[in-house]
């Protein structure tokens, strides 16, 4: 289903500065956290959590959402972002 959505699914479900600062107000500020984001989809909150200083891992079950986070993160090059392509339900690795 979500493969039908990846295309769309930023303009659909744009990233909320709530959803940053919830992350932000998890972590002490200014200090670097290797963080793993489940079903990151098209990657925003990945992305954006980066761009604060954080390691990045971003999974998602869907492959065309992974493809879509990866292609994005290849224009900053000087982030930290790991994304893979995994089911939560099934991965034991
Ligand atoms: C509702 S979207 C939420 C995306 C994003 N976290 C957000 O807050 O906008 C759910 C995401 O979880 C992914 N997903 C669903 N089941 C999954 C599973 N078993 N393993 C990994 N990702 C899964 C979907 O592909 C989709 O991208």
């Amino acid at each position: 289903m979500y493969s039908l959505m990846s295309r769309f699914y930023s303009e659909v479900f744009p990233l909320t500065l709530d959803k940053v600062s919830f992350a932000q107000k998890s972590t002490f500020w200014g200090k670097a956290y290797r963080i793993l984001d489940v079903g990151c989809s098209t990657g925003d909150l990945c992305m954006a959590l980066a761009r604060i200083g954080h390691q990045m891992t971003g999974i998602d079950l869907d492959e065309s959402m992974i493809q879509m986070a990866a292609n994005s993160a290849q224009n900053y090059p000087e982030l930290t972002i790991d994304y893979q392509q995994m089911d939560i339900m099934t991965s034991s690795s």
